[in-house]
């Protein structure tokens, strides 16, 4: 059957989310419920309070994927869980309740990785031509992928130290901008100018990994400087002096990376995939190559279940389903 129904769980962060997917690529339902208004006051995710939340929310959101796509467990094929990487007490919220919903109805359950479901968030929108290359940039991982075909990943290069996303957030912090600050910065960095110059870290010719703690320890060494000579601080330019370091970066390597593999496509996903700027300069690097460019739309950037259903829909064709053993794996590898 190409047109299984999956009910997808994503719990691994700070949403509590649940998803109805058909065949891989079909939306039916996509119910995310944040967190982030609560976690805004500690300035970043509380492990033991976004579990918490995960409990009460989870339930309610399975629900309402259900009827919104006006499905009931009967017609569900498989229930789909992000099985890790993440925090441990949030992922054992979504992996316990997907098993307790699927040993209920005798439905298969089936793990799935978490970058595995960012990068299937764009089969939500157009279908895959491989061999592809993803960039994925989010909160927690930067990492180019290396996919000839569906379910089979090759990382070819990695962050050594901070995340993307990390990176957006401390210096956001350091800015006294609230969390989530990637959002923040990209909506200041719209008015500012590259005027700090900031360093940009390649690391050695022909290395496909990438370091963001030295450009972030830049940045707040220059906060810190300019706020003890009481020198007035360009909030707006360091903000854009800071993602033009990081972009550059970004763009570069990964079209390196998609010329060096002769790929057919690009994705680019993960949380920070949703900063204007990132959108606009891949766009313009790769508007005269032969790579097809694929960015999600914003609300499939940023964590979800459809992208976890999507990924799901792979292993389900393969019957890749996981026991009642399946355990939340916060350091799961690809
Ligand atoms: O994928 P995601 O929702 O969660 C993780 O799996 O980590 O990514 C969250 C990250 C955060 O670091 C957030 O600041 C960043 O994505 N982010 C952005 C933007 N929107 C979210 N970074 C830069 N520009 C944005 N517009
Ligand atoms: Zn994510």
């Amino acid at each position: 059957d190409k047109n299984e129904l999956i009910l997808a769980i994503e719990t691994s962060c700070d949403e509590t989310a649940a998803a109805v997917v058909q065949g891989g690529t079909k939306l039916l339902s996509n119910v995310v419920a944040t967190q982030m208004d609560i976690h805004q006051k500690f300035g970043g995710v509380v492990p033991e309070v976004a579990s918490r939340h995960h409990i009460e929310q989870i339930t309610v959101v399975m629900e309402q994927a259900l009827t919104e796509a006006d499905v009931t467990m009967e017609d569900i094929d498989a229930v789909a869980v992000t099985e890790g990487p993440g925090l441990v007490g949030a992922l054992l919220v979504g992996v316990n309740a997907a098993k307790a919903l699927a040993y209920a109805h005798g439905k298969p359950v089936i793990g799935v990785h978490h970058i595995a479901g960012h990068i299937y968030a764009n089969r939500l929108e157009q279908e895959f031509e491989f061999p592809l290359m993803s960039l994925v940039v989010s909160g927690g991982h930067t990492e180019l992928i290396y996919m000839e075909e569906h379910g089979e990943y090759e990382i070819i290069g990695e962050t050594r130290d901070d995340a993307a996303g990390e990176a957006y957030d401390k210096v956001a912090k350091a800015l006294s901008l609230p969390y989530p600050g990637g959002p923040q910065i990209d909506r200041l960095a719209q008015e500012g100018k590259d005027t700090y110059n900031f360093p940009r870290s390649y690391l050695e010719e022909g290395s496909y990994d990438f370091s963001f703690s030295g450009l972030k320890t830049a940045v707040i060494n220059k906060l810190h400087h300019l706020r003890q000579k009481g020198e007035e601080i360009d909030v707006e330019n360091v903000a854009t002096s800071f993602q033009e370091s990081v972009i550059d970066v970004l763009v570069d390597k990964t079209y390196e990376a998609a010329m060096d593999y002769g790929v057919k496509q690009l994705i680019v996903a993960g949380g920070v995939s949703a900063n204007k700027t990132l959108r606009a300069r891949m766009d313009q690097r790769f508007a005269d190559t032969d790579v097809e460019l694929a960015i999600p739309p914003l609300y499939l950037c940023t964590d979800n279940a459809a992208m976890i259903g999507a990924a799901a829909s792979v292993e389900y064709h393969r019957q890749n389903y996981a026991s009642l053993n399946l355990n939340a794996n916060p350091g799961l590898m690809m």
